[in-house]
This record gives C-alpha cells, structure tokens and sequence, in this order.
C-alpha cells in the first residue's frame, strides 16, 4: 500500500512479513541488497528493532520525532536481512503525516517503505504521481495530498562511535548538531551503503544539466525545459519555464514535481539553474546534482 509521509509517498509492508517486503522490492525493481526504512509509531518501538538505543538517538528521536529524519542503528536479534540488505544496521523513523501515524497506530507494527517510486527514479510527492509509477502493481494509494517537504528524509548514522551524515534533508546538519552537541560527519568509506547516496539517482528520463548563472547569460538554449530562479523573457524559445522559489524549503517542497513536468514535456534537455552553495540549499543540491546526467 502506498501512502502519504511529510517526505514523500512510500510504498509499504509490514516489517515483519518477509513476502509482503519482497513484493515491494520487485514493484519498485530495487536490488535485494538495498535496505529499506522501517516507519515505527512512536519511539518506544525502537527497542523491537534496534539491538542498541545509543544516548544520541533518544535524544534526536526526542527532539525531531515524528519527522523527516532516519536513524540508522544496529539491528536487534531477529531483525532479518531482507529489511537490511544484509547490512547489521536498520534503518528507522516515525513519520509526521497524520495519514502515516493513523496507519502506523491502528497497524500496531512496523512498516517497511521506499518511497513510492521505481528504482532510480524520481520520489512521488503526490498520490497521483504514484498512480503513474506504479498505479497497476499495487493494491491500495492512500491519498493524503501533497507532500510539504517533498524530499527524503535526513539519515544519520549511529550505529558506529560517531554521528555520520547518509542523506542531507530538511533536518540539517545545524539542527543535529543542536541537539546532540556535535556535529554530524561527512559519509565516510566505513559508513552503511545506502542507494540514496548512489551518484545516480532521483533521475528524470530527459537529460538533465545544472547551469550555473554566468552560463545562463551566454547559451542560446532552445526547445529545453528550464527551472530557473527568474521569470521567462520576452521572447524565450525554450519549450517549459517553470520559475522557481528563491525560499530552499519551499524549493524542495516543489522539487519533485517541477521535474516530473519538465521531464513529460518535448524538451530535448532539461536546465537547471544552479542553486546557492550555502548550507540551507545542501538538501537541494545534494538531490540535483544525483538527478543530473554524467
Ligand atoms: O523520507 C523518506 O525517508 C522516505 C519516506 C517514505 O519515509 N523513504 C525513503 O526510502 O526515502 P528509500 O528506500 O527511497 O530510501 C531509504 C534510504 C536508502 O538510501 C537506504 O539505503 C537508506 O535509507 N537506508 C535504509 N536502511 C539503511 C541501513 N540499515 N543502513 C544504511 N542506509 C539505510
Ligand atoms: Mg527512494
């Protein structure tokens, strides 16, 4: 069943029904060695599925609980490879959708939830974007309206000594850093794979460029779809323009869907203007520069 987040959709299962994750798995066409994310209801679950609740996850989950953020800790007896991906971390977070906690409290376990979309391809931030995707393979879209972040969570790692950044999301690095007195690593080679942070991923089908500002004044660009900070001048040949929110937040919010539009239209390349290099854009950039083409 799909269903909405703050984040984005996810496609979910319950956690402890190895056949239902694996349906997931074949619907969104994701290697088996890709870990999923485990959505619990509240906190005091974190015990059934992590073998170690370190003083720094208490504190996060304390803080930014239900949210976008994802915790990865190591994993509690009986917690089998087919949520891990063979890893001996699990990935966990309770979601603030109303939608989502409804689920998760009357469900009573956990739900094991990509976001609602193919392998690689980009995250639905609306029911109706997942009925394209994947509308013929799955039982059941719970309609919840847009998403409000409309990026993935932020996954910090605390299985290991330090707190190490997986995924940049609307929870920043300041926030983390708020809260537990030290500041989030970058990833490192040590750090749990996760595919959110393969160097190809979120992608439209159309090719897609960041332009920094400097570019824009010089290229005679035609028939592309562009997402651009400034309105469309007079006279512009390009097929889409979609201007976007200087705001990071409500950039992102947009993000999503101002790609799956450029993407359908007959642009031959989509634009995008690059975004500021200043910490409240990192999400953001983070998204664009796995969404680009090599
Ligand atoms: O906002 C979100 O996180 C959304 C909503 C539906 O909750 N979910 C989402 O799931 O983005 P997915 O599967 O598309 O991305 C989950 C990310 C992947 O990059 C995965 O590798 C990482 O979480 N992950 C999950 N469990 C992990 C683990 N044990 N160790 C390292 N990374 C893990
Ligand atoms: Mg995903």
């Amino acid at each position: 069943m799909a269903f909405p987040t703050e984040t984005v959709y996810g496609l979910g299962a319950d956690a402890s029904n190895p056949a239902a994750v694996a349906r997931i798995y074949r619907v969104k066409g994701r290697p088996a060695n890709h870990p999923v994310i485990v959505h619990i209801g509240d906190a005091g679950q974190l015990e059934r599925w992590a073998r170690e609740v370190p003083e720094h996850a208490r504190k996060l989950a304390a803080r930014l609980w239900p949210g976008p953020l994802t915790l990865v800790l190591k994993r509690a007896l009986g917690v089998g490879d087919y949520l891990t991906g063979g890893e001996d971390t699990i990935g966990l977070r309770v979601p603030g959708h109303p939608v989502a906690l409804e689920v998760l409290g009357q469900f009573g376990g956990g739900i094991a939830a990509p976001s609602a979309n193919k392998f690689g391809c980009i995250s639905p931030t609306t029911a109706a974007h997942v009925r394209s995707d994947l509308g013929k393979e799955i039982d059941l879209i719970l309609d919840g309206g847009p998403c409000e972040i409309g990026i993935e969570s932020t996954i910090i790692d605390l299985s290991r000594d330090r707190p190490v950044l997986l995924r940049p999301g609307r929870i920043g690095t300041e926030e983390i850093a708020a809260t537990l007195g030290v500041k989030p690593e970058p990833r490192d080679r040590g750090a749990p794979r996760a595919p959110g942070t393969l160097e190809s991923h979120y992608a439209p089908r159309k090719p897609l460029r960041l332009v920094a500002i400097e570019q824009w004044e010089r290229g005679a660009w035609q028939n592309c779809a562009v997402l651009c900070f400034r309105a469309r001048p007079v006279g512009d040949k390009n097929a889409v323009w979609i201007r976007a929110s200087t705001d990071p937040q409500r950039y992102a919010r947009d993000l999503y869907s101002s790609l799956r539009a450029l993407d359908a239209s007959g642009c031959d390349e989509i634009l995008v203007e690059e975004p500021p290099a200043s910490a409240e854009w990192a999400a953001v950039r983070d998204r664009l520069l796995r969404a680009r083409s090599k």
